[in-house]
């Protein structure tokens, strides 16, 4: 495997990251099932748990979209609060595994954050736990498709990777937290096999990328977190770049919550 930071073609996207998820869909949820569990939303590696956050606060009767849902533990979550709930998922496999954990009382279908196969104002709230985020060339088309579904007065709560984590190795060891790479390269990070062919791609989006596009979108910035480590927290060496040291001096994951003003207030979007 040759891994490294470059550019990738548009003629490739989003296979890449599709076919990862796809082969090491069943891989991943072996992996991560005690910690992510079946029905419970988890926000983040740091062990962050919607049961003790309330970051969406009640959703019953809601109808709610989890974008990027993976096995669709959050989706599961929701439904069991009470909510009328959609999981999408640009992965088959990830799906798959989600629908043999069970899908009763909700509905799991294939698409892409980027492009969402839902009509305008569909939904009264959206959430992403890791889910697409880090992997699309522009958050920016993803806040715009989760802005056009949700309606006014909509929110839209999501956990990503921290944009500060991009320029340290992606390692645990506290040992190895020197910058090595620039904060402002948008060139993704990629792995590809020796056939040459892209395995995996991760994408970079900078905390400016992040709000000038949510602003764009036409959200209102509610309030940003960077959770530190709880004490129900995933073993250290269960996700490759977090462990409770390194959590200890810097954050590796953001969670962003913003709303859509009611109809009538518009928000004030910057100009380019
Ligand atoms: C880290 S997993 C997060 C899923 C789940 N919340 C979890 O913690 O396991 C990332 C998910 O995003 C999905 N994904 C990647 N690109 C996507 C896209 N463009 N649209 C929708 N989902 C996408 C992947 O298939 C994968 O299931």
């Amino acid at each position: 495997m040759i891994s490294g930071y470059g550019p990738v073609p548009a003629s490739q996207r989003p296979d890449p990251a599709v076919a990862y998820w796809e082969t090491e869909a069943e891989q991943y949820y072996r992996e991560h099932a005690g910690s992510l569990g079946t029905d419970r939303l988890v926000w983040c590696p740091e062990g962050l748990d919607e049961s003790q956050a309330h970051l969406l606060g009640d959703v019953a009767g809601q109808r709610v979209l989890e974008v990027g849902c993976g096995a669709a533990q959050g989706a599961r979550w929701a439904a069991g609060a009470g909510a009328q709930v959609v999981g999408i998922d640009l992965s088959f496999g990830m799906l798959s595994v989600g629908r043999r954990l069970g899908s009763d009382g909700f509905t799991l279908a294939q698409a892409d954050a980027a492009a969402l196969p839902f009509a305008d104002s569909a939904f009264d709230l959206a959430f992403s736990a890791f889910g697409a985020l880090p992997h699309v060339p522009s958050v920016a088309d993803v806040y715009a498709e989760v802005a056009r579904v949700l309606r006014p007065g909509g929110r839209w709560v999501f956990s990503t990777d921290h944009p500060f984590a991009w320029v340290f190795p992606d390692s645990p060891d506290p040992a190895e937290l020197w910058v090595n790479h620039s904060y402002f390269d948008r060139e993704p990070y990629f792995e590809r096999a020796a056939t040459g062919e892209l395995a995996y791609t991760q994408y970079h989006a900078t905390l400016a990328d992040h709000f000038t596009g949510l602003s764009r979108a036409g959200f209102v910035v509610d309030y940003l977190a960077e959770p530190e480590w709880t004490k129900s927290a995933a073993a250290d060496a269960e996700w490759t770049a977090w462990s409770r040291p390194r959590g200890a001096l810097v954050p590796s994951t953001i969670i962003i919550a913003a709303h859509l003003p009611e109809s009538g207030q518009a928000a004030v979007k910057p100009s380019s």
